[in-house]
């Protein structure tokens, strides 16, 4: 079972919409009951399928953490309980809108924090340079690879299991600590959707064929 833990946002409703195309059982996680039961009718899913973000990640085995970055640690505190021996794929990208760049607070990616922070979860890190609004458009194909990485080989395989699923093609790109470089990736997609006056920019390494 994956619950999308923010599922209700942006990156989170693209991807549920994706998944609930698939045969993989999704729950759809908020803050609020009520409003994950209707992003989840809203995804093709169930209602039912909307729950609470801890009752989620409780019925899960891969949790998919979707919530911008003040969110990161508070939601992290919240769901620690849930989270033993689990795989936690965090997204999160701490852009900072003022400066217009990725903030890595000392020196450490959100993936690495996050496994600071819940050190009982297998933490992979991913989807940074995946367009929500790409994700959402069930109209075209996925475009783009989903680059991700994590510690835990072990961890890694459900993720890359679940990227197959939606119809992309998974890259590992190594260890945890090299979320900090493809969180400023993200960063780099957003200067660059600017420039372009586009929306969906993505990554794809060319030449893994
Ligand atoms: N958007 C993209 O294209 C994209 C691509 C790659 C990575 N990301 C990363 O994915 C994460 C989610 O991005 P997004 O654009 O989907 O965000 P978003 O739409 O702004 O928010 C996602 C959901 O997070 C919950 N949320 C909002 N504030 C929160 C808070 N303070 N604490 C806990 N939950 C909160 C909300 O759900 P409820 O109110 O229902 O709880 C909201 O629907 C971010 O870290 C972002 O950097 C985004």
């Amino acid at each position: 079972m994956i619950a999308i833990i923010g599922g209700t946002g942006r990156l989170g409703l693209g991807l549920a919409r994706r998944l609930s195309r698939t045969q993989t059982p999704v729950l759809i996680g908020s803050r609020d009951e009520n409003r994950a039961r209707t992003a989840a009718a809203e995804a093709g899913l169930g209602a039912g399928q909307g729950r609470t973000n801890v009752d989620a990640a409780r019925s899960a085995d891969l949790v998919i953490l979707a919530v911008p970055n003040e969110g990161h640690e508070p939601t992290l505190r919240a769901l620690a309980p849930h989270l033993g021996g689990k795989v936690l794929l965090d997204t999160t990208v701490h852009y900072d809108r003022t400066t217009r760049s990725v903030v890595l607070p000392g020196g450490i990616s959100a993936a690495e924090r996050a496994q600071q922070l819940v050190p009982q979860a297998r933490v992979v890190s991913g989807f940074h340079t995946v367009s929500a609004a790409m994700l959402a458009d069930l109209e075209r194909p996925a475009r783009g690879d989903v680059l991700f990485c994590g510690d835990d080989a072990g961890a890694k395989e459900p993720v890359a299991a679940m990227v197959r699923s939606i119809d992309m093609r998974p890259v590992d790109a190594g260890a945890l600590a090299t979320s900090r470089l493809l969180e400023q990736l993200a960063g780099l997609l957003i200067d660059l959707n600017r420039r372009y006056k586009k929306k969906d920019l993505t990554i794809q390494i060319a030449g893994l064929e």
